[in-house]
């Protein structure tokens, strides 16, 4: 095929350079906003990256891979147990301490990661819209947009939120927050940055697959597509001028993660850590969770993945598993060590995954696969993990805190993050000495109390509450 009569011809060169002039095949038959459409996408993709990260063989062979770090995975070196917790009492209440501490001084600023596509619970709006409360339907983002702002007021000090959409989620979001005055959040603590989208290739020919002719088939590049998303947006540089030093980062899936987490933020300052990372036990060595390791004496994460079975099943001396320690993807981040290495684009890897994406063919057709037919390349926030110096590895109880909202059915759905709900505010109620019926549906606002001690101090034992219950601001 040659150059279409209105390309650009160094960038036609470079198509053929790297095999990918079918992307042209219908140029002619688009119009000048579709042209000039194709042409932005086509600009900003990194050819000779995508050939080099599709060519399976190369790299894998140059490179050890995950399961082959695994043989020599030990139990990560600093780590506090939920056991040592609950047994001194004095130590996280000095932490807690700590971590109010840097609260009430503006030095923490939260980071939500909204950008995914959300495809294995199939709800078609972003992930954070999702109406998990269970009473009033309370959204994900309301939610943990509410218990910042508790956290906030509990500081006296507002803090910031660094929310990461993408092309997928960001325009819907946007308008979300402002249909919503950003829940009660004031804009000037609030900063949407997008990330970045990666090109969907043919499995089989590295080929990029176009979704339709006039658009090239992207997703977002990964929840590590945050760093460079960070610096391109110019975060750092707000949180600089605002004086935040500490990053609290957590997902949007999980209803039930505490938002800058005092005592969590205590431990990590005690620790002197890069970085921070909440973990719980594994339910079995099966279970689908990264496990937290460390590997030459660097503390990183294994994907469940890539985890030989016979390396997740091993265990210790007294029979507790070996790796036992399952990442939830809640972390604290010094700002100064995200920054160094999101100014240095190659030392987040990308990761390939099989999907399935709808694309056209030769012919035109639409194409809707029933298998993976295309890779896609994502990079992984935890990746950063052994380029820190000290990582502190922090163990919460699962029930409380991690309940994410990841599939339709089933395990980690809708339904498991409801019922946790209940579960935790029930529960908070039952401590302050109220008598709940069984059966009773029981949603808090962190506005009414971000916690069982906020809770306590304005409910009275012998207070009467018929179900279902919602105590709101
Ligand atoms: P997941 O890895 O669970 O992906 O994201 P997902 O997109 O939500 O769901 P599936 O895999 O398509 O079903 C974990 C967190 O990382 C964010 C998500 O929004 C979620 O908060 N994320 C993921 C991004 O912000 N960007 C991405 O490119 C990927």
């Amino acid at each position: 095929m040659s150059a279409p009569e209105s390309f650009p011809a160094d960038l036609y060169q470079t198509l053929a350079d790297f095999q990918q002039t079918h992307l042209l095949k219908w140029w002619n038959d688009l119009n000048d906003t579709e042209q000039s459409q194709l042409l932005t996408q086509l600009q900003a993709i990194n050819f000779a990256q995508i050939q080099r990260l599709y060519a399976p063989g190369e790299t894998a062979q140059k490179s050890e891979s995950p399961a082959q770090k695994a043989e020599r995975a030990t139990r990560p070196a600093t780590v506090v147990r939920l056991e040592e917790r609950n047994t001194s009492p004095a130590k996280s209440e000095k932490a807690t301490e700590q971590g109010r501490k840097l609260l009430e001084a503006g030095r923490v600023g939260a980071i939500l990661v909204a950008g995914g596509q959300g495809s294995r619970l199939g709800f078609s709006h972003p992930k954070g819209m999702y109406p998990i409360g269970p009473v009033k339907q309370t959204s994900l983002f309301q939610i943990l947009v509410e218990q910042l702002r508790a956290r906030a007021r509990q500081a006296g000090k507002p803090i910031s939120y660094f929310i990461m959409t993408s092309d997928a989620t960001h325009d819907e979001t946007v308008d979300y927050f402002q249909q919503h005055q950003n829940f009660g959040m004031s804009s000037d603590d609030l900063h949407f940055f997008k990330q970045g989208t990666m090109p969907a290739v043919d499995a089989e020919s590295g080929q990029i697959l176009l979704e339709e002719k006039k658009r090239i088939a992207v997703s977002p590049d990964g929840h590590g597509g945050m760093l460079a998303a960070l610096k391109n947006n110019g975060m750092f540089d707000v949180m600089r001028e605002k004086g935040i030093d500490t990053l609290y980062y957590h997902q949007v899936d999980n209803p039930t993660a505490i938002v800058c987490d005092p005592e969590f933020l205590g431990y990590h300052q005690n620790a002197q850590a890069d970085v921070s990372v909440k973990v719980v036990s594994k339910r079995s060595p099966d279970e689908k969770m990264g496990i937290v390791c460390d590997v030459d004496q660097k503390t990183q994460i294994i994907e469940y993945s890539d985890l030989p079975d016979d390396i997740a099943a091993q265990t210790d001396d007294d029979g507790n598993l070996l790796h036992w320690a399952g990442s939830t993807a809640i972390h604290i981040f010094n700002r100064d060590f995200l920054e160094q290495i999101a100014n240095d684009d190659a030392r987040l890897p990308f990761h390939q995954a099989n999907k399935k994406v709808p694309h056209i063919d030769e012919s035109g057709r639409q194409v809707t696969p029933e298998v993976p037919n295309a890779i896609k390349f994502e990079r992984f926030i935890f990746d950063v993990l052994p380029e820190a110096e000290t990582v502190l590895v922090y163990e919460i109880d699962r029930s409380r805190e991690f309940n994410p909202v990841k599939n339709a059915e089933g395990q980690d759905s809708p339904q498991t993050a409801h019922e946790a709900l209940n579960r935790i505010f029930s529960g908070w109620l039952q401590s302050c000495g109220v008598t709940l019926p069984a059966d009773a549906t029981v949603e808090i606002s962190p506005l009414f109390a971000v916690d069982e001690t906020e809770l306590k101090q304005k409910i009275s034992a012998d207070a009467q509450f018929t179900s279902p219950l919602y105590l709101g601001e």
